[in-house]
């Protein structure tokens, strides 16, 4: 069996300054090989509900016939679907909703008129209604509300006047605006697969092959894969090697890499959830992330001392972790470096200038936001460095020095560790760029020891009452300083996330400038102090919340008697945010179920944004 890569490097480049402010996330996935396509299909699935969790379908191909199941929901039994799973090719999608509710009907794959193929889409086409207009008046229905059902009818429209549907796919293709990475399966036994911005990757195994959104989806089963760019083509063909370039007609040459999976399990090895399992491995993956050798940063570190200006950027849980790696710059190497929100690109890409450096932060490595970026550095030739936790993913690959987190598939939505492995990084680079590379393994390992013991029951219990007494509370204020003012903003968000509630971070040195008028009696104002120059700064403020009637909750590793609760840290000296991060992250999990929330999968949210 072989691949078909087909580039049409002729279609408009990815305008990024037109795409609407829409989200959408979903993950895709292809299988053709051998029999039991669709438990392959349904594993590969679960493995990127990450992307959306709302609703999934998957089809198959068997006797001819094209046969679609969809589902509304969480990622079930395949069982319930098939009793034998014969099919040896096949396509599924999960969704997180944009265009049109959650519904069965809206969920993916959608069908050709004629059943003759079935599409799913992540993306989304942002000129559907022009489509779909102009469509409705040539005759065609639509059975759902859907945006992907559009690319359906155009390339059934256009098949009635092109020769093949790789044409006709090719011709639709190239109709849409937006970020649309698109799948199908034909009842020839094809799967063909066109990328534009979300990601697209192939992997390569004995007698079977895979495409997906991501690697991880397939990583349990092989580690070569080929990286589809944007605006390629690859159509997985039942005759075997078909290579070709719609552009020039030529082949399109690939070389299969080889990934380095380290930890791909995805169980919640004995954990309730992923968000608990993933927190309490903090105690080891901060310590991956801080593995490399000096050799090894060297580049970079040249880099980060000749650069004009250097910047961070990220966005959401990762946005702050770039602006604590920013904060290890500029107090322990006297680097200059300034954090920038990713999504407000437009506002400073005039800036960038040839020797800058931009250091992106991102889990995922797909973030539509930061990826802008990224491309308006490059296009004023700045370098760019990324700190990553997903191996093969697009940010890696568009970087001068790409780094990478290491800290295992993260599958919570919610960000823990691959936040505070980005942190335990940045303090990596910011100690080595000051010469003093040992001391900052060695305090990393220290503290990875202590968190070892840090995790324990009576921890837990602790904090879980603490959430009881919370629970009725709307509006928490979380006061940092310093090192960790960006600890008190993503302490902040965490609770946002998971509890639903009004949670607010602030430099305490705010809190005169307006926040202070909002401290009620029993407000929760939780206080981030540490052993440093700031912890007097810290206590005043408690006292002065306190003296209006607020709740004080310290986070310490020290005890005080401004505090009417306190919660104990690790003292972690260099990587204390780290250790005061960690309490918020517990805090939120255990407000989320005892608020019966589900801490994995937040309303609303999507764990990776790959679309503006
Ligand atoms: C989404 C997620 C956040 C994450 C952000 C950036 O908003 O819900 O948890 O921090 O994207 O994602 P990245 O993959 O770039 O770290």
């Amino acid at each position: 069996m072989q691949l078909v890569i087909v580039s049409d490097i002729t279609r408009r480049k990815l305008d990024y300054i037109n795409v609407t402010l829409i989200l959408k996330m979903c993950g895709i996935f292809g299988y053709k090989g051998k029999k039991g396509a669709l438990n392959t299909i349904l594993t590969g699935l679960k493995r990127l509900e990450y992307r959306g969790y709302d609703s999934w379908g998957v089809s198959s191909l068997k006797k001819g016939k094209i046969s679609v199941a969809k589902k509304v929901g969480a990622i079930g039994d395949i069982k319930v679907l098939e009793r034998e799973d014969n099919a040896v090719i096949g396509i599924g999608h999960t969704r997180w909703a944009t265009h049109g509710g959650v519904t069965k009907v809206n969920a993916h794959p959608h069908y050709a008129s004629d059943k003759s193929f079935v599409l799913a889409q992540n993306g989304i086409v942002e000129n559907y209604q022009n489509l779909k207009r102009r469509l409705a008046a040539r005759g065609y229905k639509f059975i759902s509300e859907t945006d992907t059902e559009i690319i359906v009818r155009l390339i059934e429209d256009e098949l009635k006047r092109s020769k093949g549907l790789q044409k006709a796919i090719i011709w639709a293709f190239k109709k849409l605006q937006g970020r649309n990475t698109i799948i199908l399966l034909t009842k020839a036994g094809r799967i063909f697969a066109v990328r534009n911005g979300s990601p697209l990757v192939v992997g390569v195994g004995k007698d079977e092959i895979f495409i997906a959104s991501d690697t991880l989806s397939f990583a349990d089963k092989t580690d070569d894969v080929i990286f589809v760019d944007n605006l390629e083509m690859v159509v997985l063909d039942d005759e075997g090697v078909n290579i070709f370039r719609v552009s020039d007609g030529k082949r399109r040459k690939y070389k299969l890499q080889k990934l380095d999976h380290r930890d791909v399990s995805i169980d919640k090895a004995g954990f309730p959830h992923y968000m608990l399992k993933e927190i309490v491995e903090q105690k080891h993956t901060v310590r991956e992330a801080v593995q490399y050798s000096i050799e090894e940063l060297k580049g970079l570190m040249k880099s980060i001392k000749s650069a004009k200006n250097v910047y961070t950027v990220g966005s959401g849980t990762a946005s702050f972790a770039a602006g604590q790696i920013a904060y290890f710059l500029r107090k322990y190497a006297s680097i200059p470096a300034v954090e920038l929100k990713a999504y407000e690109v437009d506002s400073y890409k005039q800036l960038f200038q040839k020797n800058d450096l931009i250091i992106a932060v991102s889990q995922s490595g797909e973030t539509a936001d930061t990826i802008e970026a990224i491309d308006a550095a490059k296009a004023r030739e700045a370098k760019v460095a990324s700190i990553v936790n997903m191996v093969g993913s697009s940010i890696p690959r568009m970087s001068d020095y790409p780094f990478f987190t290491r800290s295992g598939p993260e599958i919570c939505v919610v960000s823990t560790k691959a936040f505070t492995s980005q942190v335990a990084w940045g303090l990596l680079l910011a100690f080595s760029v000051a010469g003093k590379h040992k001391f900052v393994k060695r305090s990393i390992e220290e503290f990875s020891k202590k968190l070892e013991k840090y995790f324990n029951e009576d921890l837990f219990k602790n904090i879980r009452k603490l959430a009881k007494e919370l629970l009725r509370k709307e509006h928490i204020f979380v006061l940092g300083r310093e090192q960790n003012y960006y600890m008190s903003l993503e302490g902040a968000l965490k609770l946002k996330e998971t509890a639903y509630k009004h949670a607010e971070g602030f430099a305490s040195g705010e809190l005169k400038h307006g926040v202070i008028a909002l401290i009620e009696k029993r407000t929760p104002v939780f206080v981030i102090v540490s052993e440093d120059d700031v912890k007097d700064d810290l206590l005043s403020a408690a006292a002065e919340v306190k003296a209006r009637g607020a709740w004080v909750i310290g986070i310490s590793s020290k005890n005080n008697e401004l505090f009417d609760n306190f919660i104990p840290t690790v003292d972690a000296g260099i990587a204390d945010p780290i250790a005061k991060v960690i309490t918020f992250q517990l805090l939120a999990y255990y407000l989320a179920v005892e608020l019966g929330n589900t801490p994995d999968k937040p309303r609303n949210l999507a764990k990776s944004v790959t679309v503006k």
